[in-house]
């Protein structure tokens, strides 16, 4: 694809058939650029960064190189399953990097949003930078840009996946699907042939679950949210809701409310419950959630998320409620 190419005039990638034409094109693409150097990725274990790696498998195997960094703001059992797909499924060479305490002693006290997510950006490229350093003859950066990525990178929110990279970071870069958008990135992963269930994860921004923790993060109150979205996604995919709702998700802020619990007073975090439709993010509606499902979810978090004792629902469109709250 012609990198002058506007997405606002191209054909949208919808079909398998566009997605191998896509994929074709991208893989030698890649090697022509790459040649027999080696390139390094960030592979959050998105959908973005998954579909990155996959294609960069397939064009150049074993010159990528993909280093994982568990910021510990990850969802419940999402390291393990990108530890899983490409290490043990995929045979990609993929670097595990537990920072989770690195992350969360720089995090203790922070309550400003913005400066939450520079923190959280920065000290990602510390730690990638680090492990960089431990690599040899590495030339080359691959990003899980998406288009959206670039467009909104207007100071809304500072997403640190877009212009982030420190100067004396020497490495050209490899964006494979900076042109496409969200929907198009996965038709192009389930050509690839990865697995469905990470093709169609809903995203997750790179701040993690540190934008849903609202305001200053403490470990016992991320835990209650990491529990409390656990059993979200669980329900919405034993409901059917996993593959109708864009993006569904928790958010824990600061502040707590009375209740009762066996009889006596229990102080306690509301979860805030956000599910909305979407295709491009950059506008968004609010799907329905049957009551009776409310009332489940409710029941189950309040039952067994230590700290919760109450769950909301937002129903905020975008404009003007932000997707994430923060
Ligand atoms: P907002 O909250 O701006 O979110 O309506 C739009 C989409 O972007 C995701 N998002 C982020 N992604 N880094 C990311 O990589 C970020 O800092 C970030 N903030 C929001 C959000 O989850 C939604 O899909």
């Amino acid at each position: 694809m012609d990198s002058n190419v506007r997405p606002e005039t191209m054909a949208r990638i919808t079909t398998a058939e566009l997605a191998n034409a896509f994929i074709d094109e991208q893989v030698a693409s890649v090697r022509k650029q790459v040649g027999d150097k080696k390139v390094l990725l960030a592979l959050s274990g998105g959908v973005d960064s998954s579909v990155v790696a996959a294609l960069l498998i397939k064009a150049i195997g074993k010159q990528l190189v993909c280093v994982h960094v568990n910021h510990g703001l990850m969802r419940k059992g999402e390291s393990e399953q990108v530890i899983e797909v490409f290490r043990n499924q995929l045979d990609a060479n993929l670097i595990y990097v537990d920072a989770t305490d690195r992350f969360l002693d720089k995090l203790a006290g922070v309550a400003d949003p913005e400066t939450k997510r520079k923190i959280i950006g920065n000290e990602f490229i510390v730690v990638f930078d680090e492990e960089a350093r431990k690599l040899e003859g590495i030339s080359f950066l691959a990003q899980g840009t998406i288009y959206p990525d670039i467009l909104e990178s207007d100071g809304v929110k500072a997403h640190h996946n877009v212009g982030g990279l420190p100067e004396e970071m020497q490495f050209e870069l490899v964006e494979p699907v900076k042109l496409l958008y969200k929907d198009e990135v996965r038709v192009v992963g389930k050509a690839l042939g990865l697995p469905t269930k990470m093709v169609d994860r809903q995203p997750f921004p790179g701040p993690g679950l540190g934008v849903r923790c609202l305001g200053a993060i403490t470990r016992d109150r991320l835990n209650a949210l990491r529990e409390a979205d656990a059993i979200l996604r669980e329900e919405f995919d034993k409901n059917g809701l996993a593959l109708k709702v864009w993006q569904y998700f928790i958010a824990v802020p600061d502040m707590k409310s009375v209740g009762v619990k066996d009889g006596k007073r229990y102080e306690g975090w509301p979860a805030i419950i956000r599910a909305v439709n979407t295709t491009d993010a950059m506008t968004a509606t609010i799907e329905e959630i049957p009551y009776p499902l409310l009332h489940h979810i409710t029941d189950r978090i309040t039952h067994e998320v230590d700290g919760i004792n109450r769950v909301l629902l937002d129903l905020t469109p975008k404009p003007i409620g932000t997707i994430e709250w923060e």
